[in-house]
């Protein structure tokens, strides 16, 4: 019964996919089968994931992770209302949130119910439900470049929400933070343009907003600033993310080697997403918005073990105040997603480059090996 609807969903993500990457990238052609193939396997895999997490949440070091998470939020939060001088600016009331279907029904919306003030409990606001927080191996788009600076803040003048990003990795087989790991984040901006690539309507090669690569620390911690992501043709908002494990720090700020342990794509509430494309300039994208549901990637979270959607709290009572987002994410760090995390550009010390050998949909989507 369970494969069965399992099957029913993934065939209704696939003809999503299918359609929102014909829009996306007209001309292309996709084997159905393989597809269907591909999406199953990532099924199959979250679930042994989801497996072998479920066992980490109990443990006593696991509760005192938690409790050292609780308080970095609440102190980077504090940070950040500090440095745009919003201590006396109550947090935003709850909005009124529409009916989200599946995780959508959860609302990631953290500043809650009533104003919060010093008394509030950390656990309130920054607490996430361990069972809820693994996100699997994902897709990883035609927009990864390879190489890209180790910095935390990443905005480079990009205009838009500004959003500090907290994100916390952690073995799914041995319950501990990963440390140290690489991480890569990446998004397009307020109008939908990716950074470093040289595809029409992009940023172009010598460009490299809205990307960074930091290690995490000895809690599988990273921190971002960046802005909140725009979108483009055939897919809902995301931000992505991609991890090297044994990857070595370089001189020059940068990285090489290691295997790609995890990649996937945060999402966002619908709410949050209406909210901030109503403002400037978001707003001046003209490209039709694709909804979370109508996304083909977002179909991962079929499975009851994935919720993609990140935890969010505005820090004042404007969304041009800014934005904490933070997510806990599973990794196994055995895993080698190398097949998925091929790179359409490079940054080397020249500037931007081309990957001559990049077919995002050959590689995504090998065809059937003979016999
Ligand atoms: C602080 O917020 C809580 C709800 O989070 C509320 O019950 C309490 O009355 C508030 N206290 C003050 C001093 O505003
Ligand atoms: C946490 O997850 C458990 C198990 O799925 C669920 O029963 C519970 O309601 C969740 N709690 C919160 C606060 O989301
Ligand atoms: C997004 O990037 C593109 C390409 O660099 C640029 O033309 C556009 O103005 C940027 N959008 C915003 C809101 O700055
Ligand atoms: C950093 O150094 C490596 C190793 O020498 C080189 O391959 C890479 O192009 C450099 N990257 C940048 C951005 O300077």
């Amino acid at each position: 019964m369970a494969s069965v609807s399992r099957l029913l969903a993934v065939a209704a993500i696939c003809v999503s996919l299918l359609s929102s990457f014909s829009t996306a990238h007209p001309g292309e052609h996709h084997d159905k089968i393989e597809i269907l193939k591909e999406m199953r396997e990532r099924g199959i895999e979250a679930a042994k994931q989801q497996e072998s997490w479920s066992k980490c949440s109990n443990s006593e070091e696991s509760q005192a992770r938690q409790e050292r998470a609780l308080q970095r939020r609440a102190a980077i939060v504090q940070q950040l209302r500090e440095e745009r001088g919003l201590t006396d600016t109550p947090f935003i009331t709850r909005r009124n949130m529409a009916q989200f279907k599946q995780w959508e029904t959860k609302s990631h919306d953290k500043t809650t119910g009533s104003r919060l003030n010093s008394t509030t409990p950390e656990a309130t606001v920054f607490g996430t439900n361990l069972s809820c927080i693994l996100a699997p191996d994902n897709a990883n788009g035609p927009y990864y470049v390879l190489g890209e600076h180790i910095r935390s803040n990443v905005v480079e003048g990009q205009v838009g929400v500004p959003m500090h990003l907290e994100l916390q990795f952690i073995d799914v087989t041995t319950c501990k933070p990963l440390q140290p790991l690489v991480v890569d984040i990446w998004s397009c901006n307020a109008t939908g343009a990716y950074s470093g690539v040289s595809a029409a309507g992009e940023g172009g090669l010598q460009t490299t907003f809205l990307r960074g690569v930091q290690q995490t620390d000895s809690d599988g911690v990273v921190q971002f600033d960046t802005i909140f992501p725009g979108h483009y043709s055939g897919r809902a908002t995301h931000e992505h993310i991609l991890t090297h494990t044994g990857a070595t720090i370089l001189p020059n700020g940068t990285f090489s080697g290691g295997h790609i342990s995890h990649l996937s794509q945060l999402f966002f509430d619908t709410a949050l997403i209406n909210a901030v494309e109503a403002t400037a300039p978001y707003n001046t994208n003209k490209i039709p918005h694709t909804t979370n549901d109508a996304d083909g990637f977002t179909g991962y979270s079929a499975t009851a073990a994935y919720d993609p959607f990140p935890n969010y709290i505005m820090l004042g009572n404007k969304l041009s105040h800014g934005l904490f987002v933070w997510a806990e994410l599973g990794v196994q760090p055995t895993n080698d997603q190398g097949v998925y995390g091929t790179n359409a550009a490079y940054l080397a010390a020249d500037g931007g480059h081309d990957n001559p050998g990049f077919n995002f949909f050959a590689i995504a989507f090998p065809p059937p090996t003979a016999g």
